[in-house]
């Protein structure tokens, strides 16, 4: 009877601390971080088309009131599309994308950021950016442009 209790009284910290470092390994997961997500495979357009560049956070979160950007790093400047303050920003636009890239504004408040990219050139090939930098959350999508 003694030998019993001595064992519980033993066996209960144990279990407290299993329970603590579980919770513990739960904690990054359960912080509960949207995610960007773009296609796993590139998307294919051809010359002269429009297009959609696809990019959404999972789970759904309204980005609308945050800054979103679009960018191509191997160009300068390398803004595609910048939204700030509920409206595009066109100050550091890159002249190769003047009226020719556009947000879906109503699809903001269910986290979708894709892009519409109008009147495809070859020079619009290369790997786009989909950024969040208050949440430093990224997705890419590479662009191959064909005939
Ligand atoms: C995002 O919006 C575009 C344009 O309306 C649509 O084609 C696409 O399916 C939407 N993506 C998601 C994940 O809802």
């Amino acid at each position: 009877m003694f030998h019993q209790m001595a064992g519980l009284s033993i066996q209960s910290p144990f279990t407290t601390t299993s329970v603590l470092v579980f919770h513990l390994l739960l904690i990054p997961f359960s912080k509960g971080q949207s995610q960007l997500i773009g296609p796993s495979q590139p998307i294919v357009a051809k010359i002269g088309s429009d297009i959609i560049l696809p990019c959404h956070l999972e789970p759904a979160q309204d980005v609308a009131a945050k800054t979103l950007d679009w960018t191509r790093s191997d160009l300068d400047p390398r803004f595609v599309y910048v939204w700030r303050a509920r409206q595009e920003l066109l100050d550091e636009k890159n002249p190769s994308y003047l009226g020719r890239t556009s947000l879906f504004t109503d699809e903001l408040k269910h986290g979708n950021i894709s892009l519409k990219l109008s009147r495809v050139k070859p020079a619009d090939q290369g790997r786009y950016k989909c950024f969040i930098p208050k949440e430093k959350e990224e997705s890419f999508v590479e662009l191959v442009v064909g005939k």
